[in-house]
């Protein structure tokens, strides 16, 4: 497995492997990996010949309040799982390759409107990050496809819109959630939950699978989503949001949606103590 730091020595590998006819899937990360983030790399390896992962803790979509200073760093023991799981290069690059002029004045991509809602209301400028650093890893390993979690949807759905709007010949292709065994959602931001508060964190997915069964049932969005918040307020869970969607656009859904089998999707952030959790759960009525 090659580790490398600089893009001129990525874009020398990936051209020589370009030169031999090989194909090339991208998997970018924040390292701290767990078996949700080595999942995608297993997929990366199912849709081309080479597997490129990256590990870069993105300042931008980080907010003033946020742990971009304590967010777990575990470079070393991200290695050997990556090299583990048959990665072929791990581009690792430094803050200034990808903010030469500093993060606050560098170009930005912006995707509107699906960048305002559920998430985005919460985390201002977050998916302005998010787009704005896969654009940038994207130019630099300039892969065939690349491979993001279904566990943070609405990320998946802003890079998909990306690649459409700016006419990246990228295909994204989605993963679905690895969950621990109690079906709390891997997240590096697990490791901060500790005795009950890790205890309770299960409940998030608890309640989601709740909803789905009442909207199986028959009673309302709205009626769910608060039976949803009462039951994560009881586990202790502040919540941010729990709201049922469509899964193309995240657009709200009438009863007509839910009775002729457009796919749902309910999305749900809460804070246990000071962990802040998302999850969803997609489902068809039928
Ligand atoms: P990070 O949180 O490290 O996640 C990297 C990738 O792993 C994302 O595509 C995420 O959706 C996926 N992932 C996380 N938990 C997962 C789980 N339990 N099951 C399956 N996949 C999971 O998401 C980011 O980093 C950043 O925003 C990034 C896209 C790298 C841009 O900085």
């Amino acid at each position: 497995m090659i580790t490398c730091n600089s893009v001129e020595q990525l874009r020398s590998q990936i051209k020589a492997w370009r030169e031999a006819g090989d194909t090339i899937a991208f998997v970018p990360t924040m390292g701290n990996l767990h078996a949700g983030h080595l999942s995608l790399i297993d997929i990366a390896k199912q849709n081309a010949t080479r597997v490129v992962a990256s590990i870069y803790v993105n300042p931008l979509q980080f907010s003033p309040d946020e742990d971009f200073e304590s967010y777990p760093r575990t470079l070393d023991e991200d290695l050997k799982k990556l090299e583990q799981r048959d990665t072929d290069l791990v581009f690792t690059p430094e803050s200034s390759i990808i903010y030469p002029h500093g993060e606050q004045r560098s170009s930005y991509v912006d995707v509107p409107e699906l960048s305002k809602i559920i998430e985005g209301e919460y985390r201002t400028d977050f998916f302005k990050g998010v787009a704005t650093v896969v654009l940038k890893l994207f130019n630099m390993v300039q892969p065939d496809v690349a491979v993001f979690g279904e566990k943070d949807y609405q990320q998946l759905l802003v890079i998909r819109q990306m690649v459409e709007d700016l006419n990246l010949a990228i295909e994204i292709i989605g993963g679905e959630t690895k969950r621990e065994a109690d079906g709390l959602a891997m997240s590096s931001r697990n490791n901060y939950l500790t005795g009950t508060d890790r205890e309770n964190s299960c409940f998030l997915s608890v309640a989601l699978l709740q909803l789905k069964t009442q909207i199986e049932q028959g009673i309302s969005a709205e009626a769910a989503e608060d039976n949803c918040v009462e039951t994560l307020e009881k586990y202790g869970f502040d919540v941010d949001y729990v709201t049922l969607r469509e899964t193309k656009g995240l657009d709200n859904v009438s009863k007509d949606d839910i009775a002729n089998g457009v796919e749902l999707i309910v999305l749900a952030a809460a804070k246990m103590g000071k962990t802040r959790l998302i999850d969803n759960v997609r489902f068809v009525v039928v």
